[in-house]
C-alpha cells in the first residue's frame, strides 16, 4: 500500500460505453503490491480527489485501471483528459473480494458501473478454475460494461437492460431469479446501486448461497481516520473494515438499501 500519491502517466484510454471510459496506467507492484479485486485507489486530479474500484489488475505488464461513470464535476474532468496526462494515486485501499476459490461455480452480479469490480474478480477466478456466471446490467445495451470481454475471457455472460434492448429485459433481481431456477452456485460476488444489492441479497439468503457485496460510500481519507465513511448502526468504515462485506456482516448494516451520508454526514 502507498499512502503518498505516485504521479502516474495515462498510457491508454478505452472509451466503453458512452458514459464510462477506463484509464490504464503503470503501476509499480513490486514496490506498492499486487492489489486484490474489490480493492480501491484514491484518484487525485490536483484539484481533488476520490475512490475509484480498480477494474483491471494486469500483474503480468504492471498495470492498472480505473473504470470511471461521467457523473459529476470530479468524473468530468476525468474524462477530459488524454492519454499522457497525469493523475495521482493512492493506495491500493480496503479489503478487496475473497479471491482463493478454485474449481467452484461463481454467481457475479453488476449493476451499472459496479461492474468494475466484478470484472477484477471474475477475471481472477476465471484463471483459478472456478465457472463464473456474470450478469452485467445497465438501464440499456449501450451502457452494458465488460460484458464481451469478459464472454472472451470464458465466463457465461447473461446481460440484463432495464428497457429490453439486450438480454434479459427487466432488473439482474428478476434475471437472478431466473438463473437461480436452474443453475446452483457455491459463492457470489455482487456490486452495483444498493437497492440493487438488497434485493439480490434477500433472493441470495432465500437460496442460501453465500456472498460478498461491495458498498460505495463518501470518503475523505480511506485511512481509517476522519470517520467520514462510517455506517450505522456497526460504526464500520467503509474504506477500512469494507468496501466488501460478506452476507452475514452486511446484515448488520442498519442503512444498507436505505440510506447513505453525503460529505456533511446528511443522510440522503
Ligand atoms: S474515508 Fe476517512 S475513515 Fe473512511
Amino acid at each position: 500500500m502507498n499512502n503518498v500519491p505516485q504521479i502516474v502517466e495515462i498510457n491508454e484510454i478505452i472509451k466503453e460505453t458512452p458514459s464510462i471510459k477506463t484509464f490504464i496506467f503503470d503501476w509499480d507492484m513490486d514496490k506498492f503490491g499486487v492489489p486484490s479485486p474489490g480493492e480501491f485507489v484514491m484518484v487525485w486530479n490536483f484539484h481533488n480527489e476520490k475512490p475509484m474500484s480498480i477494474s483491471l489488475i494486469d500483474e503480468e505488464n504492471s498495470r492498472l485501471a480505473i473504470s470511471v461513470k461521467n457523473v459529476g464535476e470530479f468524473s468530468s474532468q476525468l474524462h477530459n483528459l488524454n492519454v499522457g496526462e497525469k493523475i495521482g494515486i493512492r493506495g491500493s485501499y480496503g479489503n478487496g473480494f475473497s479471491n482463493d476459490i478454485r474449481d467452484k461455480k461463481i454467481l457475479a452480479i453488476g449493476g451499472g458501473v459496479g461492474m468494475a469490480p466484478i470484472n477484477a474478480i471474475s477475471t481472477n477466478l476465471l484463471k483459478k478454475g472456478n465457472t463464473v456466471d456474470v450478469v452485467p446490467a445497465a438501464v440499456t445495451k449501450e451502457e452494458l460494461l465488460f460484458a464481451d470481454s469478459l464472454k472472451k475471457s470464458g465466463a457465461n455472460v447473461f446481460p440484463c437492460t432495464d428497457d429490453g434492448s439486450f438480454g434479459f429485459e427487466g432488473f439482474a433481481t428478476d434475471c437472478t431469479i431466473g438463473l437461480l431456477e436452474d443453475r446452483s452456485y457455491d459463492f457470489a460476488f455482487v456490486c452495483g446501486p444498493e437497492i440493487m444489492m438488497a434485493g439480490i441479497y434477500n433472493i441470495l439468503e432465500e437460496s442460501k448461497i453465500n456472498a460478498e457485496y461491495s458498498l460505495e460510500r463518501y470518503m475523505k481519507c480511506a485511512l481509517g481516520i476522519c470517520g467520514q465513511c462510517c455506517v450505522d448502526n456497526t460504526g464500520w468504515r467503509i474504506c477500512v473494515e469494507g468496501p466488501v462485506f460478506k452476507n452475514d456482516k452486511i446484515n448488520k448494516i442498519s442503512e444498507f438499501g436505505k440510506y447513505r451520508r453525503t460529505a456533511s454526514g446528511i443522510k440522503q
